[in-house]
């Protein structure tokens, strides 16, 4: 069969990345967490105090980042690395949270990050999850997914994900968090987060990750059935 490449984008905390893994993991596809690209930058432009409105130092400190993702035996999925130091845990606190999407809503990091990101989607079995890969990565990714879902929903499941890390985090701030970002993110000039025209969205409020990753999964090999045998062939 033909291998696709499949574009997982929508709101923060939907279970984007979860849904990502375990769908690229039943296909022996790639798995590419975006966010975790753009929470590393955030992590290097905080250590060395990288002037946001200083397009030189920008550009400067994106020629320093270097981001790879090794898997974990332990843990079984995949670790962020940041020039060669892992960083998995670092980039998921709420001080990263806190200042990623101003951070990524740069257009000199939009550029870099999306130009990487399509790298590896070159030879296609890949599944992405972000903000603007049905739009802006890849915009020809074969299949599109837009998640949503009710705040309060996903700020319970980012304070679960959190406490699993051993990061105790107040239920408001999350929220809090989660609500700005959302906002920085769709209203941004560059790449914002917007449906796809094709996406088809999936609301996962009320849906096991089991059951989105199905559905997906449903989706993949219809599109897989319907490139692979074009109806006039039939
Ligand atoms: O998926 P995440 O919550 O880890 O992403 C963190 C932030 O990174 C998100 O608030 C916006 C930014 N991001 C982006 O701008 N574009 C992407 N493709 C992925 C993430």
């Amino acid at each position: 069969m033909q291998k696709l490449i499949i574009a997982i984008d929508g709101y923060s905390a939907c279970g984007k990345s979860t849904t990502a893994k375990l769908l690229a993991s039943k296909l022996g596809y790639l798995y590419i967490d975006t966010g975790a690209m753009y929470r590393a930058a955030t992590l290097y432009f905080l250590q060395h105090y990288i002037n946001l409105t200083d397009p030189k130092a920008v550009t400067g400190a994106l020629e320093k980042i270097q981001v790879s993702f090794h898997f974990n035996e332990r843990k079984k999925a995949s670790d962020t690395y940041l020039n060669g130091l892992n960083v998995e845990d670092e980039i998921r606190t709420m001080k990263i949270s806190d200042r990623v999407s101003e951070v990524s809503a740069l257009v000199a990091v939009r550029k870099h990050m999306v130009a990487l990101q399509r790298k590896m989607g070159k030879k296609k079995g890949i599944v992405m999850d972000g903000r603007d890969i049905g739009t802006a990565v890849f915009p020809e990714a074969e299949l599109k997914i837009f998640m949503t879902a009710d705040i309060n929903i996903r700020a319970y499941r980012r304070q679960q994900e959190l406490l699993g890390r051993k990061q105790v985090v107040d239920l408001d701030d999350i929220i809090q968090n989660i609500t700005k970002r959302d906002f920085l993110d769709t209203t941004r000039e560059e790449g914002p987060l917007i449906k796809a025209t094709d996406a088809i969205i999936i609301d996962t409020s009320y849906v096991t990750i089991e059951e989105q990753v199905d559905a997906i999964m449903n989706m993949t090999v219809s599109k897989m059935i319907e490139i692979t045998f074009p109806i006039e062939n039939v």
